[in-house]
């Protein structure tokens, strides 16, 4: 059996930040309410004209000459977003386009905030049918276009940019590194608690972004808790095992919440939530390049990666770098 493994990652975050104070101008918050109940301090936030797809590129770019992988060399695209170009065609094939790579497959996977972990077990599901080799994962978004500005309990929570992954398949089976499994859940009977107010075959409008924020944190501390246990059982381990947990960054008392409960330091876990919000589907990618790039992230550590978003969805990823 074939079996994923990282060789590359990479990120793109727009230039413009915008601090809680510049929202405390907007609507009547501040920024102690925002660290004290979020950990958020800042957030970038995509210009006038900068797409999804160009997020996208720019941190599949940059994974690509990470990985030291040609354009040439892969063989499918995936990128999740819940923040597409276009209704359609996909986003992927934007991607795909100025990349230069015609021909390959390329398609997006809807999750929303768990997008990343969905596109992650789809791409490692082609690798071990032996359906790809050499694939490039992207979690990028636009989520400023979806926010109602004037609503104090959604748009201080989010943030734009884009991760990217590149997974190869490894054939070695004396190689114990790779991804080792994904786990994936869904309940669409909690469509209402996070969702947004519009799409094409509905209202014929984007719409916006609603939310009824404490019940998703009720719902997230308990499927976060259930879905990494899950993903360490399936392979007979335990927590202490674990070098890194890389968690989607949509709330540090969430991702407190999940830590403690398996157990793990403060040390052990990549925090980006403070710099970046919740970017939805890139915030596992833009957090895993973030420790791999500074030198966190080594290899033969086990890597175990987490998120839960609209739907619900959530899921995990265990991996050993
Ligand atoms: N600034 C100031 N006050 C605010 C703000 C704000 N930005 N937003 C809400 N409030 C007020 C509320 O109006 C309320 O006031 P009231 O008591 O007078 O009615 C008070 O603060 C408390 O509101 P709660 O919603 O109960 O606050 P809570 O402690 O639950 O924190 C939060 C809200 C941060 C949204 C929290 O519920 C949360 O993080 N939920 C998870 C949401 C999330 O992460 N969603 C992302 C997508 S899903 C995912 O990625 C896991």
């Amino acid at each position: 059996m074939k079996r994923a493994l990282f060789v590359g990652t990479g990120a793109y975050l727009p230039e413009r930040v915008m601090t809680n104070d510049e929202l405390a101008a907007l609507v009547d918050t501040s920024d102690e309410w925002i660290v004290e109940r979020t950990g958020i301090r800042r957030r970038h936030i995509a210009a006038d004209g900068e797409t999804t797809s160009d997020l996208a590129y720019a941190a599949a770019r940059d994974a690509l000459a990470n990985a030291g992988v040609a354009v040439g060399e892969l063989d499918l695209i995936v990128l999740a977003t819940a923040t597409p170009d276009e209704t359609f065609p996909a986003t992927a094939t934007a991607v795909q386009a100025r990349l230069g790579a015609p021909g390959i497959a390329a398609f997006d996977v809807q999750a929303v905030c768990t997008g990343f972990i969905y596109a992650l077990a789809v791409a490692d599901n082609f690798i071990r049918a032996g359906q790809a080799s050499t694939v490039l994962v992207i979690g990028a978004e636009t989520f400023s276009r979806i926010l109602d500005w004037e609503d104090r309990t959604t748009c201080v929570l989010f943030g734009d940019g884009a991760g990217a992954v590149v997974l190869r398949a490894e054939a070695d089976p004396d190689n114990d590194r790779g991804i080792l499994s994904t786990h994936l859940h869904a309940d669409g009977r909690q469509h209402d608690m996070l969702y947004v107010d519009g799409g094409p075959s509905s209202t014929r409008s984007t719409g916006y972004l609603r939310m009824r924020g404490r019940e998703v944190f009720r719902h997230a501390v308990v499927n976060l808790s259930q879905v990494v246990h899950e993903a360490l059982d399936a392979n007979g381990l335990s927590a202490d095992a674990v070098d890194w947990l890389v968690p989607h960054q949509a709330n540090k008392r969430i991702i407190d919440f999940t830590a403690k409960k398996l157990g793990l330091p403060a040390e052990k876990i990549v925090l980006t939530v403070e710099e970046h919000g919740n970017t939805s589907a890139a915030s596992v990618p833009l957090a895993l390049n973030d420790a791999v790039r500074d030198g966190r992230i080594r290899q033969g550590d086990l890597v175990l990666m987490e998120a839960m978003g609209g739907g619900f969805t959530w899921g995990a990823a265990l991996a050993r770098w």
